[in-house]
């Protein structure tokens, strides 16, 4: 008989695969409201728009979910529509009628970050943790603004982003000059503290650092491993981000 060896990975980990992004986003829509979370932890970037969309369709968060940001820049005016904030009030609160103080950020006009950046964990620990945390990836494997390097245990903190950040994300903005250095995000370990991990990832240019998390390529130049050992932790992707290994998966039929 042939012994096929255990892989605490595969154990773990759950990876589903959509035909486009639009069935992944329906795929990680439909998983997120059947947790029915109070605490919901949102990322913004391009990855989650659909599946926010598919949430604010269907209309299946419950009506009290708090929404909990996992990151936000430093430096752009409080108005700035370009804030994760303003994002996700935009994106998602506002289209389901969630009052304001639902959206929660860490306070990034505060004068002492530091101080900021620890209220906000309390405030996390104060909601009763995060049930569902939605993640994307950068294309150098960091979550949240947790850049290459960051420590494993690391709570909500200050921190500069990488070169390559800044440019992915200059998109958004008038020129690269405009992107902000500095941001408050929720560390490593704070998210890893989740109860339930979503993690979407969409296109070829997530190709390396999808296969660098699935295949728990250990390099602490890979922000994501801290994920490597969650309990609860779905990777939904499309094939350009996830194709290429032969790690198990499961393919999402299209509807
Ligand atoms: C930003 C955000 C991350 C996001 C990443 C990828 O850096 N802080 O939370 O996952 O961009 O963005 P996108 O989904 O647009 O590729």
């Amino acid at each position: 008989m042939r012994c096929v060896p255990r892989c605490a990975w595969a154990d773990r980990m759950r990876v589903l695969v959509g035909v486009d992004e639009n069935a992944v986003a329906r795929a990680a829509a439909a998983l997120i409201a059947e947790r029915r979370p109070r605490v919901l932890g949102v990322a913004t970037g391009s990855s989650p728009v659909l599946t926010y969309r598919q949430l604010v369709r269907a209309r299946s968060l419950p009506g009290d979910v708090q929404l909990c940001l996992l990151d936000e820049y430093v430096g752009l005016a409080p108005t700035d529509s370009r804030r994760y904030r303003a994002v996700i009030v935009e994106q998602l609160a506002d289209p389901l009628g969630f009052p304001d103080n639902h959206v929660h950020a860490p306070d990034v006009d505060a004068d002492d970050l530091d101080l900021a950046a620890e209220r906000y964990e309390q405030l996390l620990c104060d909601l009763g943790g995060v049930d569902v945390q939605i993640l994307g990836i950068g294309r150098n494997g960091h979550i949240g603004f947790n850049e290459p390097g960051t420590s494993i245990e690391s709570r909500t903190h200050v921190g500069f982003l990488h070169d390559a950040t800044r440019v992915d994300n200059a998109r958004f903005f008038a020129s690269l000059d405009h992107v902000p250095h500095k941001v408050v995000t929720q560390g490593l370990a704070t998210i890893a503290g989740a109860r339930s991990i979503i993690l979407i990832a969409t296109g070829a240019a997530k190709n390396e650092a999808m296969t660098a998390l699935v295949t728990r390529r250990q390099s602490p130049l890979v922000p994501a491993r801290s994920l490597f050992d969650h309990p609860d932790l779905t990777v939904i992707g499309d094939h350009a981000a996830l194709g290429g290994t032969n790690y198990p998966r499961t393919l999402l039929e299209s509807v």
